[in-house]
């Protein structure tokens, strides 16, 4: 027989020869009613007498008395705990000091590595032979077995029926909503302390940084959708902070379509695919939604931004991002104020055009993903502001809207935004499955210093997003998984259920208790989450009830702002966007009602939709249901334009194309990309093919992309090239004519030689704005001209060239 070669294994620990305890030690609790009597150098003996000891400290329940009435209500005091004279009362079993290589030592003491660091469960196979998941090593990953050459395959194939099945089940339901996303690591800086406000950890110090990992998603499409659909964004952020995690689940509107948890199924399923051939994908433009959402005048200020550009934003790094509810901070002294939450990023609030967005999802349906993962590849961290509008009850009681309504703003012009920190992405996943995938955020996840205001649309959510999860991830434990698990302790009595990861030392998971020296204990007040008592005051409702407050009956006001409020080319998009969604329905009744409800937003808007929709008599409004409403305190509000937020970065992180061709000049080609690099943009030559092109002095460059696989609505600006040779190529190429026409269409910059002059020709583009004026976005440039670079950086940051635009567009 021959040997078998010697295991590659490393040399295994000899197992620790454990103390074994007398016979009479071994009953458990069928087992004698007195233990063993005093040999102290028993060690059941000494537990025994510990247990005993530690169950004696604790006669009665010491804080029994302070479970009732309001007062110990509002402030629960701490638990009591006994220190147990050693380690042995706490102990599962005697036998724990008999390490392994497998199960390790005993736990340390109040330890729960389940939360540490990732690093735990990073998992790298370099160098590593390949085994199944029992570790067994794999000899021949290429063939299943079979009996013989050409017979079948045998039933007893561990190793294939161990890769299928784990195959067959390496999907999980998708989100119900928000399917389709992209994920981040990063940190939030706190600037100053916010103590006099709230004491949640992440706003105590100055400089103070907590981790947090931010998932940007879609809200109607499902996982592999594209990204630039018409939709709002979520915008979702778990701060791991010392005190627990903390998840501020946002979207980038600052409204929502309903009031009422009540009705969100409704509005899902009425936005989602129509169940009888599930289309459209990802797309609100069909009946069922309009139908609803026409019905549901409450509605209307959310579909205003929604119709917006805001919808279809350039990246996730140019989003704001929004609590959308009042939430509270509570301080130290029990002191609350109501607060909302605002994300503002560094990189300007930034979106794409309707034709752009369209193509885009063509040629590259991982546009956003993409653009993530980039910026932080390439150290162009996305960064936010977080500012938060801070007011009193008092000051809620007197606006003329209702701050529980979460289809209502509160406008800058009314309570200003607080800077208080900011938020960095800088690290990408490692893998998107375990991290992007299974993360779970929830509104329930709160901090002590953060708490809920009685906005009925949160109730709900409070309690949804952790139902879901229970089945997307497959039972209560999930949030043992390592991206869920919170940086601070956890400790409680929670115990079993699928899939759980935690090994808990000792018999006791019950609170009260004497038997573990009444630990974990609860925290009290002091150190614990404490609801805050406050109410908004009931009034003389003071029984059940289904109804809204009266003001929640003002469903125009804010959508008339909000229109008001926008530049007219913003102005221009919103009818647009209403005119391309409603011509899709089917049902002109909906199309109708619609525009109906329009006239009670704006009279020229709602005009311009029906004469976009061919209807030559507009309808009667649509009845209100509050005839007067209160007089609104601001009737316009510039910082709801998005051209209100231009950022701070320049030219950071834009894609920028750089036309090439056999002939080009090279040499200014690569130094207009080095500049352009320098200043933090992702230049990409683009050429007729991948690969070499040929220089006009006999050189070769080399091109990133081609005309065909990166037209020219992927990028933010194009840089035309010099060379005869390259332009009377570009200037008979479809593909670069179009590449040039769509950049011009979308408002976008273009950097034009007077050479390549005639490639604007060509594809019919006008050197002039239609008011005969010159063009921003056409910046001329001729030899080596930094200035000529220098102005198109300029009109680049500018992001687009609006003035352009015509309805149809003249290009
Ligand atoms: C009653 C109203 C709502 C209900 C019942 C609800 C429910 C849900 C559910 C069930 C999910 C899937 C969660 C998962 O599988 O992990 C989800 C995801 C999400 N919801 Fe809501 N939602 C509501 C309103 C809102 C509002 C108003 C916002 C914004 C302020 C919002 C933002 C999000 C975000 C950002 C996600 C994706 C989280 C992620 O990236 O994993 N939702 N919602």
């Amino acid at each position: 027989m021959a040997k078998s070669p010697k295991s590659a294994a490393p040399a295994r620990a000899t197992p620790a020869r454990g103390r074994t305890a007398p016979a009479a030690a071994h009953h458990t609790d069928s087992g004698p009613a007195q233990g063993p009597a005093g040999d102290p150098a028993d060690p059941a003996a000494r537990q025994k007498a510990e247990v005993q000891a530690l169950a004696a400290g604790m006669p009665s329940n010491p804080t029994k008395p302070d479970e009732h009435g309001f007062v110990n209500g509002v402030a629960p005091k701490p638990g009591v705990s006994i220190a147990p004279p050693s380690r042995l009362p706490g102990a599962s079993t005697l036998s724990e000091a008999n390490a392994s290589e497998k199960t390790g030592g005993v736990a340390p003491e109040g330890g729960n590595p389940t939360v540490a660091p990732l690093d735990r469960v990073r998992v790298d196979s370099t160098g590593q032979r390949l085994t199944t998941n029992q570790g067994v090593p794999i000899a021949d990953n290429q063939n299943s077995l079979k009996y013989g050459l050409r017979g079948p395959v045998l039933l007893e194939d561990f190793i294939l029926r161990e890769k299928l099945t784990h195959f067959d089940h390496e999907r999980i339901p998708e989100r119900i909503v928000h399917a389709r996303g992209s994920g981040a690591h990063g940190f939030f800086e706190c600037y100053e302390p916010l103590t006099q406000y709230t004491k949640a950890a992440p706003f105590r110090e100055a400089g103070k940084t907590t981790p947090v990992f931010v998932r940007f998603s879609t809200v109607q499409g499902e996982r592999g959708s594209k990204d630039t659909a018409r939709d709002v964004r979520g915008f979702a952020v778990k701060f791991y902070t010392d005190e627990g995690n903390w998840d501020l689940v946002g979207n980038n509107i600052p409204v929502f379509f309903i009031q009422d948890a009540m009705k969100f199924p409704d509005l899902v399923h009425a936005v989602k695919p129509e169940p009888h051939h599930a289309m459209p994908q990802a797309a609100s433009a069909h009946d069922t939604f309009w139908d609803f959402v026409s019905l549901m005048p409450e509605s209307t200020h959310m579909l205003m931004w929604v119709m917006s550009d805001r919808a279809i934003p350039r990246s996730y790094a140019t989003m704001q991002g929004f609590g959308v509810h009042s939430y509270r901070f509570v301080n130290e002294d029990g002191d609350s104020v109501f607060v909302k939450f605002h994300w503002s990023p560094k990189a300007g609030t930034h979106s794409l055009v309707w034709d752009e967005a369209v193509k885009i999802s063509g040629a590259d349906p991982d546009y956003h993903r993409r653009d993530l993962w980039e910026r932080i590849e390439s150290g162009n961290y996305p960064e936010w502001e977080l500012g938060v509008q801070v007011f009193t009850e008092e000051d809620a009681e007197r606006f003329s809207f209702d701050i529980l309504d979460a289809t209502k703003i509160i406008p800058e012009e009314l309570v200003p935004v607080q800077p208080v920190g900011r938020m960095v992405l800088n690290r990408n996943p490692d893998n998107f499955f375990a991290e992007t995938e299974q993360v779970a955020f929830c509104t329930a996840h709160v901090v002590p210093g953060i708490d809920f205001s009685n906005d009925p649309l949160l109730a709900g959510r409070i309690h949804s997003y952790v139902d879901t999860q229970i089945s997307r991830l497959g039972g209560p434990n999930f949030h043992e998984i390592p991206i869920n698990a919170p940086i601070a302790p956890v400790h409680n009595n929670q115990r079993d259920g699928m899939h759980r990861q935690a090994i808990h030392r000792g018999r006791v998971s019950y609170e009260p208790n004497s038997l573990a020296g009444g630990c974990p204990f609860q925290a009290g007040a002091v150190q614990g989450f404490v609801s805050v008592p406050a109410r908004i005051a009931a009034k003389e409702e003071q029984g059940k009830v289904r109804a809204k407050p009266e003001k929640f009956a003002d469903h125009y006001t804010q959508a008339t702002l909000f229109y008001e409020s926008q530049t007219p080319v913003e102005q221009a998009h919103i009818a647009a966007a209403f005119r391309f969604e409603l011509s899709k329905l089917t049902v002109p009744a909906v199309r109708e009602r619609m525009v109906a409800s329009l006239r009670n937003v704006s009279e020229p808007l709602a005009r311009q939709v029906a004469a976009g929709l061919g209807m030559r008599e507009l309808p009667e409004p649509l009845p209100r249901a509050l005839a007067k409403p209160a007089k609104p305190e601001v009737r316009n509000s510039p910082a709801l334009s998005l051209l209100a937020r231009p950022g701070e970065m320049g030219i950071r992180a834009r894609m920028i194309a750089l036309l090439a061709a056999d002939g080009v000049d090279g040499a200014l080609l690569q130094a207009q990309a080095a500049a352009l690099a320098d200043q933090g943009a992702a230049p990409r030559i683009v050429g007729p093919h991948v690969g070499g092109i040929a220089e006009a002095d006999g050189g070769m460059l080399q091109a990133d992309a081609s005309l065909e696989n990166e037209p020219g609505f992927l990028f933010d600006a194009v840089v035309l090239p010099q060379g005869q040779g390259a332009i009377a190529a570009l200037a008979t190429n479809g593909l670069a004519l179009e590449f040039v026409k769509e950049q011009y269409r979308h408002g976008k910059t273009l950097l034009v030689p007077a050479d390549a002059r005639v490639l604007l020709e060509q594809a019919g583009i006008p050197w002039e704005l239609p008011d005969g004026s010159a063009d921003p976005g056409l910046v001329p440039g001729d030899g080596n001209g930094e200035t000529a670079l220098k102005a198109f950086a300029q009109a680049v940051a500018r992001h687009r060239h609006p003035e352009r635009e015509t309805d149809p567009p003249r290009v």
